[in-house]
């Protein structure tokens, strides 16, 4: 596969807009709440990161954050400004963020590392544009399910996309199935300490579908 991550997620931007944002139809709407119980209060700033079409930074200012929200696509970025034209979205790349040192307290990443090309240069500006003490928190598919959905071993980084069509609607998943040592191998790189790790029940499903973390800059 020869495309970037953010340009597969651009040309999948109109699928993902009408995915996301029917009524109860992905999982965010189910697990949003329990997430949202990971996350800390408000404090100086917060950073959306990998935005998407902006639900999250939606949820976060909804609950008082004042936040600041970031995507590698155009199509998404141009998505979250026309739902909160008051909000603060730009198009940038995870791995080479245009913030300054220690510009947040919080940085929310939802669903996005198993999306990104360079885990480690994405939580390395994470870890960068946090003050320390500051907070990562984080949901990824978790890397339990890799083997099952993607036919690849479980300690083998492989790059997958995988169309799918659910009622009607059509949208491509493209990312990478990385072990879960992947990620906390980048957190510990980043000088990031894990503090609470979460595995939600995924209706009854015997294992869970994603791994929320979260992770304070030491
Ligand atoms: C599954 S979506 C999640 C979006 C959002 N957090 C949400 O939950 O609705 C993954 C997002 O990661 C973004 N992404 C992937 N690689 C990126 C990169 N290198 N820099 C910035 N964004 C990236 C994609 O454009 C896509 O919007």
């Amino acid at each position: 596969m020869d495309e970037t991550l953010v340009e597969h997620w651009d040309e999948q931007s109109a699928n993902w807009i009408a995915w996301v944002r029917r009524p109860g139809f992905d999982s965010y709407w189910t697990y949003r709440e329990d997430f949202f119980a990971l996350v800390p209060a408000p404090g100086f700033a917060t950073l959306d990161f990998g935005c998407g079409e902006g639900r999250v930074s939606r949820d976060l200012v909804h609950r008082g954050h004042r936040v600041t929200a970031f995507d590698g696509s155009a199509g998404m970025v141009e998505a979250a400004r026309e739902a909160d034209p008051e909000g603060t979205y730009l198009v940038a790349d995870a791995a080479a963020l245009p913030f300054d040192d220690d510009s947040f307290d919080l940085v929310v990443a939802y669903n996005v590392l198993m999306d990104v090309d360079d885990v480690e240069a994405a939580v390395g500006e994470a870890a960068r544009v946090l003050m320390p003490g500051g907070r990562l928190c984080l949901s990824i598919t978790h890397p339990i399910t890799n083997p099952g959905e993607r036919d690849s071993p479980y300690l083998e980084s492989t790059r997958f996309s995988e169309a799918v069509v659910r009622d009607g609607l059509p949208m491509v998943f493209g990312g990478w199935s990385h072990p879960l040592s992947h990620y906390t191998g980048a957190l510990e790189k980043a000088g990031l300490l894990i503090e609470a790790l979460r595995e939600p029940a995924w209706k009854d499903a015997p294992t869970p579908y994603h791994l929320w973390l979260r992770a304070r800059l030491a």
